[in-house]
């Protein structure tokens, strides 16, 4: 899979068709650079190549994959800072010679123009979000059919200012930046913008006429392919007596790693629902209902969130937060196993989670590379924020998936549409959209009702559906208002919701102005102490999904 060497490389094995999975390594997103910082001014470092140790580890990995083609995909890396990832010495002859097509994204395409003679400078302007771009047609990289403006995604603070010999620029931005280069002869590629986010317009096509007209690779993988291979990895790893717990959220990813599971080793499996004090409005007997009507695998409820709630009190800084849910949850699992060994006679040595890629992409480095080039953008619970000592092996079925795709499995498993299509909701739940201490006095009460509120306008408008993600935020502000005639001093909401296939990248929702209109008087006239209501207007990048 992922980095073959430093930089990242995602190759596609010549000896097996391209599956999801190495869809999901050939797709990963990158990290970023700090929104809004300005480009920074560099001294004269320059990307090296890798030291011999770790060329000589990189290389061989590239030789043992034997891969169709390498894409060198984007970080939130500078060439021009010490120890930015690379690629071995030689990387680009051995390509050659093994006629390996290569392809750079963002950062990659920057190693490439850096390491082959070119030139990458700090942009005057660093540029986020989508932009058109005016691209060559008839050019390798492209082909024929592509149009040629399109709007792509943009996430960078360098760009290329002087191409190396034998490059051809095949793609700039409206303001004259590269922004898509190639070699035809020794068929090597770039691309400063993200191709494979769903608001590049055309960017799947692109990967695609790349990896199947240009690298001529076949793709033969199917859903069910993920399927069995992955009941098969779950087989292989829990032993035919052992016993699986598996903490189910409501949402599609937990949903659907249960279902694999339980395909995988039937009763076995071992489920429980958490009630940790940061569910939405009624959220407990919901779920509990949703499983029993629709997933008909016996869940076990359990109620901690007096427990977490006291541990939480006065914590504020985000990344805390989340590594103290993630501690705790550890904490109920391992009472959770002490139940179910009385209940069976056997000890779970196994916990289920419904980890997905992007999760793993934005807490940690990618997995399989040797590198140390993390950076955390949030620990997702079901990854980074994770104690080191869990008691448990791992189950991560998902780990490879994308949202949309944990959707088409479950589709596929027959998973009730009730948990297919549930906008996701975060494993650190409320805290996240409580800014600051959870237990501040009203904070969880009032993000409860206005979260409801603004849930029900948006399935009574017939828009649930069409937003990928919606929820409220309450700020630890308060602002002056007038209400009934009197002057208040209450509290602040900020409504989000978004469009997205995968959560990695997003565009905020274009709500009609009437719409929102009637929601915010709804909230103001119904939820005690508040008196302003704000929608966030903000994609992703530069913002996260969740604030917090
Ligand atoms: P961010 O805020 O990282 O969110 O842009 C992307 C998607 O991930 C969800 N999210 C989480 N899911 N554990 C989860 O299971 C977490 O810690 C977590 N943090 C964010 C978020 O709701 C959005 O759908």
């Amino acid at each position: 899979m992922p980095s073959a060497a430093g930089a990242a490389a995602a190759a596609t094995s010549r000896k097996t068709s391209i599956s999801p999975s190495s869809f999901a390594a050939v797709f990963k997103k990158d990290g970023h650079r700090r929104p809004g910082a300005r480009a920074p001014t560099y001294p004269s470092l320059t990307v090296r190549s890798l030291s011999p140790l770790r060329a000589i580890r990189a290389q061989a990995r590239i030789t043992s994959h034997n891969p169709s083609v390498i894409i060198l995909s984007g970080g939130p890396n500078s060439v021009h800072v010490e120890g930015a990832p690379s690629v071995p010495d030689n990387f680009f002859d051995h390509c050659q010679t093994n006629s390996i097509p290569v392809l750079g994204i963002c950062y990659g395409m920057q190693l490439i123009v850096q390491l082959m003679g070119g030139e990458v400078k700090p942009a005057d302007k660093a540029e986020y979000g989508r932009m058109p771009v005016h691209v060559v047609r008839d050019s390798v990289l492209y082909g024929e059919e592509m149009d040629k403006m399109q709007m792509v995604w943009m996430s960078h603070g360098d760009e290329a200012v002087k191409l190396p010999d034998g490059f051809k620029c095949v793609g700039k931005s409206d303001a004259g930046a590269v922004v898509a280069i190639e070699h035809a002869e020794r068929r090597i590629f770039g691309l400063q913008y993200h191709p494979e986010v769903t608001h590049s317009e055309r960017g799947f096509e692109t990967i695609r006429h790349f990896l199947f007209h240009v690298a001529k690779v076949e793709a033969g993988w199917t859903m069910q392919n993920v399927l069995d291979e992955q009941i098969a990895i779950v087989n292989s790893k829990v032993g035919p007596e052992d016993h699986v717990i598996c903490a189910l959220s409501g949402g599609v990813d937990s949903a659907v790693a249960a279902t694999l599971v339980h395909k995988a080793i039937g009763d076995r499996l071992h489920c429980c629902f958490v009630d940790n004090g940061l569910l939405r409005y009624k959220e407990g007997d919901r779920v509990m209902k949703m499983f029993k009507d629709h997933l008909h695998l016996p869940v076990t409820k359990i109620d901690d969130s007096a427990r977490l709630l006291g541990k939480l009190k006065g914590v504020t800084d985000p990344e805390k937060k989340r590594k103290c849910i993630g501690a705790q949850f550890i904490e109920v699992f391992k009472e959770y196993k002490n139940e179910v060994e009385k209940k069976t006679g056997v000890r779970p040595k196994f916990l289920v989670q419904g980890t997905l890629y992007p999760d793993v992409i934005e807490s940690c480095p990618p997995p399989g590379s040797d590198q140390k080039h993390s950076h955390t953008i949030k620990s997702h619970h079901n990854v980074g924020g994770l104690p080191k000592e869990l008691g448990f092996e791992l189950v991560e079925p998902l780990r490879m998936l994308f949202k949309d795709e944990v959707r088409k499995l479950g589709l596929l498993m027959e998973v009730p549409q009730a948990f297919i299509s549930r906008h996701p909701f975060p494993g650190p739940g409320l805290a996240v959209r409580v800014l600051g201490d959870v237990c501040a006095p009203d904070a969880l009460d009032t993000i409860r009702m206005v979260d409801e509120i603004y849930i029900n306008a948006i399935k009574d408008a017939g828009l649930y559906d069409k937003i990928w993600q919606a929820f409220a935020v309450f700020l630890p502000i308060k602002s002056v208002g007038v209400q009934g005639d009197q002057r208040t001093h209450s509290h602040v909401v900020g409504l989000r919701a978004i469009t997205s296939s995968d959560g990695m990248t997003a565009d905020w929702y274009q709500f009609e102005p009437k719409f929102l209109q009637e929601v915010s008087a709804k909230i103001c006239n119904q939820v005690k102490n508040v008196n302003r209501v704000v929608y966030d207007i903000t994609s992703k990048p530069p913002s996260t999904v969740e604030w917090e």
